[in-house]
């Protein structure tokens, strides 16, 4: 958790701030942020978005996000940032209540994809936007089994990080029509190898 707060800095000069904008851009109305961590998407979000509610499992993370959002908060901007306690699996939202849900960097760690897709498409109303920004399983043959031979390490070693996921399948799977996505290699770290990553955007069917 510390060492991803204390590299987030550094990955948004890489690129990564470039991706959160491209990430949003075009939300409007009320967002569910889900896995919020430090609290990197708070300053991307456009004007016309009106309410985040960015929710986080983690108490230091959660605490790094409050200070992210007092900031967002305290200058104007048109969005109001809450920061509360929660998990992906269980939403403190009503059902069929927001205009968007935003996950980046969030499903690879999830315990279950499709619990997590099946809740987001929960509290979004028909037709609401889901944007996603993750990493992926390699579509190179030999990359995506090295990525399957180390996820069990990887998993244990990173907060339950899995590099091989198929999101894009299963946010088809979980019922989503899914209307834009951009792949490609991204190295979040000068010694990372270029990783296979998606930005994308689907719509509760
Ligand atoms: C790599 S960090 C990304 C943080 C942030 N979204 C960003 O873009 O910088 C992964 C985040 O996923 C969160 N996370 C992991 N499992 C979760 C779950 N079951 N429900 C909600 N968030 C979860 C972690 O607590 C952490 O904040």
């Amino acid at each position: 958790m510390k060492n991803y707060a204390r590299l987030a800095p550094q990955m948004d000069a890489r690129g990564v701030a470039q991706h959160r904008a491209e990430l949003v851009a075009g939300l409007a109305g009320s967002v569910v942020e889900v896995g919020c961590g430090p609290g990197g998407m708070f300053r991307h979000y456009p004007a016309a978005v009106t309410s985040v509610l960015a929710v986080e499992p983690d108490a230091y993370f959660r605490d790094l996000a409050v200070g992210a959002a007092d900031e967002v908060n305290g200058h104007g901007g048109t969005a109001r940032v809450a920061v509360v306690a929660g998990d992906a699996d269980a939403l403190p939202v009503g059902t069929g209540s927001v205009d968007a849900v935003v996950f980046s960097l969030v499903l690879c760690s999830v315990p279950d994809l499709a619990v997590a897709l099946t809740e987001a498409r929960r509290v979004l109303r028909p037709g609401g936007a889901l944007r996603f920004y993750e990493h992926v399983r390699s579509d190179s043959r030999i990359l995506g089994l090295i990525e399957d031979a180390i996820t069990p390490l990887w998993r244990r070693a990173a907060a339950n990080c899995h590099p091989n996921r198929d999101t894009v399948a299963a946010i088809r799977a979980a019922g989503f029509e899914v209307e834009a996505v951009r792949r490609f290699g991204f190295a979040p770290a000068p010694i990372a190898p270029g990783i296979a990553h998606v930005i994308g955007s689907a719509r509760r069917a």
